[in-house]
């Protein structure tokens, strides 16, 4: 992300919450030359020359810009459902002003080509790119790829995301590396054996559907193997897209012992259930339209039960969970327009990730501040590659901010978003928290006027 630069800018009276110097007040933040000059309780505007550009924020939060460590960007080779650049639009309007490439594009990312490729598409995108490498050749499970030329090549952590590392064998010797390459392993925890031709999650709701399930044993049967795994090795595993009560439960005993493992969670196991399967966006007595269910529900892991929501929940608020990830899965019409076995995996959620995610905020079960540090310094702290210059609002490190409206209600309209990937059971839903401005780099590369409004009248 190299951007020519803006004016400068300063932010008055938000709520500046920044959790790695332990920040929750009124506080002015005065951006220039791309960097925080400064965090104060008054910074008059008089004393600045003319040229800045005041943002009123009374009423917003104001907060590093948000880390996304599971982005699927589809370039190369499936720019049809997302492209670099509209994948980083997506974040900016998101207010996610770093994302990680995902590497299950085409070609995958398996050597420093490709890591090269999308350093040059993402130059001058709205967002800083980071990205994951394969753990195997072609993500094919057979050979570990060259993970010493991929991290020269600039990788932050690898994985074979969209399948697992299966065998456990190259998963052994990838967490070996790891330890020694000081970068996680980001593991798909799927057992294949256990939810063959599985859709949705095994329950009610796919019996109801009569669509082949996927029982919680088939990731957490994984998530054992690969815990034990690393207390073997020492090497750094990351659970992805965590998403049920007995992995949350092995993470949380695995981190007790101090076993190296770190795990993320997704917005959507935050707040769904597989109720929302039957096309009723979660009341199981409505019934769907045209079709018996809803294909924007289907995605990997799956949507599950109540209990596993709350255990993701809690898992986040104490800190089992180091953090959200995103796991935007864009997708293009006709992939989920079709019968629900037909349709593609995946939902996109980089526009939607705040709203969502600020339900389990204003239910009271995650404290708004534990929120944005699962956003910010936790992404960082799983990737441990230097990532925390862009967590914390402190003068003379990179200006990479978000504000937002806590409270702001809007519904969402897949017609409005940047990315391509329309695809989500939440279109028309109610949610309430909306970004209002993301800065990235010290520049303003997203704002919502409506919402910016806001802080200008408050
Ligand atoms: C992802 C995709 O589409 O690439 N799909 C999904 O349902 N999450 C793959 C993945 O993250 O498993």
């Amino acid at each position: 992300m190299a951007l020519p630069q803006q004016r400068p800018i300063l932010i008055t009276g938000g709520r500046v919450i920044d959790p790695a110097n332990g920040r929750d007040g009124i506080f002015d933040v005065l951006i220039a030359d791309g960097e925080i000059k400064a965090v104060d309780q008054s910074i008059p505007a008089g004393s600045l020359d003319g040229a800045v550009r005041v943002i009123h924020a009374g009423g917003l939060v104001v907060c590093p810009g948000f880390i996304d460590i599971h982005t699927h960007l589809r370039e190369p080779g499936f720019e049809y459902k997302e492209t670099i650049a509209t994948g980083a639009a997506a974040a900016a309007r998101g207010g996610f002003t770093t994302i990680c490439a995902m590497p299950n594009t085409d070609p995958a990312i398996d050597n420093a080509a490709v890591v090269d490729y999308i350093a040059n598409r993402a130059a001058s995108v709205p967002a800083r790119v980071r990205v994951f490498g394969c753990v195997t050749k072609q993500r094919a499970g057979r050979e570990l790829a060259d993970m010493e030329e991929l991290i020269s090549a600039g990788v932050v952590a690898f994985s074979d995301d969209g399948d697992p590392v299966y065998d456990a064998g190259l998963m052994r010797l990838a967490l070996t590396y790891s330890r020694d390459l000081g970068v996680p392993i980001s593991n798909h925890c799927e057992d294949h054996e256990l939810c063959p031709g599985g859709v949705m999650a095994e329950g009610w709701v796919s019996s109801r559907l009569g669509l082949a399930g996927i029982p919680a044993v088939a990731e957490e049967a994984m998530v054992a193997r690969d815990i034990s795994l690393a207390e073997l090795t020492g090497g750094r595993l990351h659970v992805a897209h965590l998403s049920s009560a007995g992995s949350v439960a092995m993470v949380r005993q695995a981190k007790e012992r101090g076993i190296p493992v770190t795990a993320e969670v997704c917005p959507h196991h935050l707040l769904l259930t597989d109720a929302w399967a039957l096309g009723g966006k979660g009341d199981p007595n409505v019934a769907a339209g045209p079709l018996a269910y809803d294909t924007y529900t289907k995605v990997y892991p799956p949507l599950r039960t109540e209990t596993d929501v709350a255990a993701c929940v809690a898992g986040l608020a104490d800190g089992t969970i180091d953090c959200v990830a995103t796991d935007h899965a864009p997708h293009e019409r006709v992939s989920k327009e079709c019968t629900y076995h037909e349709a593609a995996f995946g939902i996109s959620v980089l526009e939607t990730a705040l709203g969502t995610l600020m339900s389990a905020v204003h239910n009271g079960d995650v404290s708004l501040p534990t929120m944005i540090e699962r956003l910010t310094t936790g992404p960082a702290r799983v990737l441990g590659n230097g990532l925390s210059q862009y967590t914390a609002l402190t003068p003379g490190t990179p200006a990479d901010l978000t504000l937002f409206d806590p409270d702001a209600a809007w519904t969402v309209d897949v017609n409005q978003f940047a990315s391509m990937g329309r695809n989500t059971p939440l279109d028309g839903v109610e949610l309430r928290g909306r970004v209002a401005a993301t800065i990235a780099g010290g520049r303003l590369v997203f704002e919502e006027p409506a919402v910016l409004n806001k802080g200008e009248t408050a």
